[in-house]
Order: structure tokens, then sequence, then C-alpha cells
């Protein structure tokens, strides 16, 4: 059965079939996992695939990454990201400068002391200007770093849920948890103020490391909730729904 609900590519091959066609648009998605799981790359392919192959602009929040390593780093799996912006069909927002404290030369700066309204303007403004469908922010700890306390962090992060949830873009945000850890996000709340969340994980098997993810919630739509393996290639992530994890 197909259900009665608008969906939104993932631009994952795989994830879709999980997924029963897409996100279901405007929801806003959470990415779990630890270091190197490859939620970075999720975000990233969300958008460039949204802008090549299904004509939705998009918006990258960077606040982890420095936007021109980004940029360089993408272009191993064949995406010129800058193209992409000389075409204003993306938006990279350095909001590393928020955390660094470094110079920046982007066209969309967030600097310091960083401010959540100021971020969701500049949003709200490239949203109206490009017709943005798809927002990434990457990741929310590094956003909250300078706040010494979690009570604080945990305050902001559910201010930045109902406010990126007013963007009307289908969006994915990214958190970190320790390998091992029983959290599903790094400070506990990321998790609520998402109607999806799929945690990413990475195993060792033998001699090498396995990836894998969960879809463990997704409002509004049936899905699996399988655990399924996943790789990064040189085109990109792909999951494989007809295999099993060992
Ligand atoms: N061109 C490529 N081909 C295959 N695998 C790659 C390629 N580029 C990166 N990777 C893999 O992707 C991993 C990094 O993915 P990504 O940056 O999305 O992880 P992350 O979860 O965001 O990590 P972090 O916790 O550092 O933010 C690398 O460690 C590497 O294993
Ligand atoms: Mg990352």
């Amino acid at each position: 059965m197909v259900e009665d609900i608008d969906r939104v590519r993932t631009g994952v091959p795989g994830l879709d079939d999980i997924l029963n066609g897409g996100y279901p648009k405007g929801l806003v998605i959470l990415i779990s996992g630890g270091a190197g799981t490859g939620k970075s790359i999720y975000g990233i392919q969300f958008l460039y695939t949204g802008i090549t192959k299904y004509e939705e602009n998009g918006i990258l929040v960077a606040v982890e990454e420095r936007p021109r390593d980004i940029r360089r780093y993408m272009l191993g799996f064949g995406w010129d990201l800058k193209k992409l912006e000389d075409q204003n069909k993306l938006a990279i927002i350095d909001a590393s400068a928020a955390r660094l404290g470094i110079p920046s030369g982007e066209k969309y700066v967030e600097m310091r002391p960083f401010e959540l309204d100021s971020l969701i303007t500049t949003i709200n403004k490239i949203v109206e200007k490009m017709n943005a469908k798809r927002l990434v922010i990457d990741s929310i700890p590094s956003l909250f770093l300078q706040f010494e306390h979690e009570l604080a962090i945990r305050r902001e992060i559910l201010r930045l849920g109902s406010l990126v949830a007013e963007t009307g873009c289908t969006t994915i945000l990214t958190t970190e948890v320790e390998a091992g850890e029983s959290r599903l996000s790094k400070f506990g709340v990321e998790e609520f103020i998402c109607q999806g969340l799929i945690q990413l994980f990475m195993r060792e098997r033998g001699n090498e490391m396995k990836r894998s993810l969960v879809v463990r919630k997704m409002r509004g739509t049936k899905h699996s909730t399988r655990r399924y393996p996943f790789d990064i290639t040189p085109s990109g992530i792909a999951v494989f729904p007809g295999e099993e994890v060992y």
C-alpha cells in the first residue's frame, strides 16, 4: 500500500526502499552516529542529489568543517558543490567561523558569538530567495559549543527544533554519540525535536569495520526497523536492503 503523503527522496540508493519511498516531506530528521560513521556525507548527499536529480534547492549549515574543506572533500565523490552554489541552487552557510572565531571569506557567514536567531534569519532569507526545499545542519553539538551549561544547550536545541520546522524545508540534523553508548544523541534531547531518527553504526567484524543503520523512527510512515548494511563508495553512500548485517 502506498501511503498518501508527499515524499522527499533521500538521495541514498536503497534508503528510499526502507522508508517506503523517502522522507515524509517537511520532516526534521536526526542522523546520529559515532565519529566517521558517515553523518556528514548523508547530509550532503541529500542536498547534492536533491539539486541534481530532483530539482530541489538546498542549504547546508557547515558548523563542524569549513566550507572550503567540504567543497574539496566532496569532489572525491565527483560532487562539484561550487558549481551548484554558482547556479544559486546550493547555499553553504559558514557557521564554523562562529565556532572557531577565524575569518571566513564566505558569502553566508555566522560569526561569534553564535546566535541561533541570526542563523535562522539567514536560513529563512535563503529559503525565500532560492526557494530551498532541503536543509542540513551539521552538526548540532558543534553549534552550541560555546554554551557552558547543558541546560542552556538543551533549551537552545528545543528552540532550534521549532525554528527549523517553520522553515518548511525537509531537514537533516546530525548529532554524535560515542561508540557503545546507549544514548540516542549527544545531549539526549535531539531525538525529541526530530520526527525522524536514523542511527548509524560502525562495528568490527573480523578485521574490518562494517557500517550499518537502523531507522529508529519516521513519523507518518511505515518503515522497516531492521538493521541494514551500508557502504561509502566512490560515488557516495549506498544502503543494501537485500543484504544481512554480519
Ligand atoms: N571518497 C570516499 N570513498 C569512500 N569512503 C569515503 C570517501 N570519503 C570519505 N569516506 C569515508 O567516510 C568517512 C567520513 O564520513 P563523514 O565525514 O560523513 O563521517 P561523520 O560521521 O560526519 O564523521 P565526524 O564524526 O568526523 O563528523 C571517512 O572516514 C571514510 O571512511
Ligand atoms: Mg561529520
